[in-house]
């Protein structure tokens, strides 16, 4: 018999909530955006996030529980996300998720954010294939807005951190340079699609690499460069190719990134290596990761797109592997917004 898991997420800007079987088949998937809400100010508003939340959170996890055609009585676990995020957003799904356990005598497992967009590496479509997809030991490369580590997945609930950034995340990074040339929020997507235009060699931005630490990231010099690079051109009244600019910003993160991933992976003897968090949803990235680890003999496994940015299938599918391990959360449970991976 299945096991059905309902997962909850609030920790930033997606309200969203799914129901997946045996922490891989995806039974329904609901997600509430506020980028629209959040363009207008240029990033995420905390506070009105929050406030989104509370008015969306019934509605959404209503609709999931509807689509999967699912009775109350039917779920073995709720996973919500308890951290790393935003505390007011965190609170939200951590709040909803401890009354809706408690009402219907649910057992509740909280999840940490980054482990479920790693996550999202063994999750498939109600009707798609059913097979296992990727499956521990594998390197990961998790990038989204907040974070960029290189992690070891030693099993479904085991991870060791091999490499991290000193700076900026990847995704910041993405969305500081989208700023600068005008592009707006979320920078991630706008820099992808306008870098398909633009020339990758155009501009020599630095590919930085971090002390003695061949799996470390640094993102801020790459950022400071694109600065430097667009004032220069300002205060010499030249015209600048924005497409250039894009594609030459992403060329240089996506180097260190599939390099570094890579490079860890042969080290640390692992057969494949995987992709987690928004930035995997970038089409060069996922190109070159592939390219750069089939090279090396080297199999390469990334989520499909709606699952790379933030979702709440990810999070049951965390959370169903925690269930397996029989973690379980009182109804103490909080938030804790600088969670860390592995941490428990
Ligand atoms: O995982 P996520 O949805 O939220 C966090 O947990 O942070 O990631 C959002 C980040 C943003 O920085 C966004 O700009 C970036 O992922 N992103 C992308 C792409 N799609 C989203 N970055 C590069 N290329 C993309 N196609
Ligand atoms: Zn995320």
């Amino acid at each position: 018999m299945s096991r059905y898991i309902l997962g909850i997420e609030t920790s930033c800007d997606e309200t969203a909530a799914s129901v997946v079987a045996d922490g891989r088949k995806v039974i329904s998937n609901v997600i509430y955006t506020q980028i629209p809400t959040h363009t207008l100010y240029g990033g995420v508003v905390p506070e009105i996030a929050s406030r989104e939340h509370v008015l969306k959170i019934n509605q959404v996890i209503k609709k999931a529980m509807e689509d999967a055609k699912l009775d109350w009585s039917d779920l073995d676990a709720i996973a919500v996300t308890y951290g790393p995020g935003l505390v007011g957003p965190l609170l939200i799904g951590v709040s909803t998720a401890k009354a809706l356990a408690y009402a219907k005598g649910i057992p509740l497992v909280g999840v940490n954010h980054i482990e479920g967009h790693i996550c999202a590496n063994y999750l498939y479509e109600r009707g798609g294939q059913d097979e296992v997809g990727v499956a521990p030991p594998y390197m990961c490369l998790v990038a989204s807005g907040g974070h960029s580590h290189i992690v070891r997945v030693d099993d479904f609930t085991k991870y060791t951190i091999i490499g991290r950034t000193h700076d900026d995340a990847a995704g910041e990074a993405f969305d500081k340079v989208a700023r600068a040339i005008g592009l707006g929020y979320p920078g991630g997507p706008k820099v992808d699609k306008l870098a398909r235009e633009g020339n990758p060699d155009a501009i020599d931005f630095p590919r930085a690499s971090v002390g003695d630490s061949p799996y470390d990231f640094s993102f801020s010099g790459i950022k400071s460069a694109v600065l430097n690079y667009l004032n220069g051109a300002e205060m010499k009244g030249e015209e600048v190719n924005k497409a250039d600019v894009a594609a030459s910003f992403q060329q240089a993160v996506i180097d260190v990134l599939a390099d570094h991933t890579v490079q860890a992976a042969i080290d640390h003897g692992m057969k494949t290596v995987a992709l987690a968090g928004g930035v995997a949803a970038n089409s060069l990235l996922r190109e070159t990761m592939k390219e750069r680890a089939e090279l090396k003999g080297i199999s390469f496994h990334c989520p499909e797109l709606i699952y790379c940015t933030d979702n709440g299938a990810m999070i049951a599918s965390a959370g169903y592997f925690e269930y397996e391990e029989g973690r379980r959360a009182d109804l103490y449970l909080n938030a804790v917004p600088n969670l860390k991976i592995g941490e428990r």
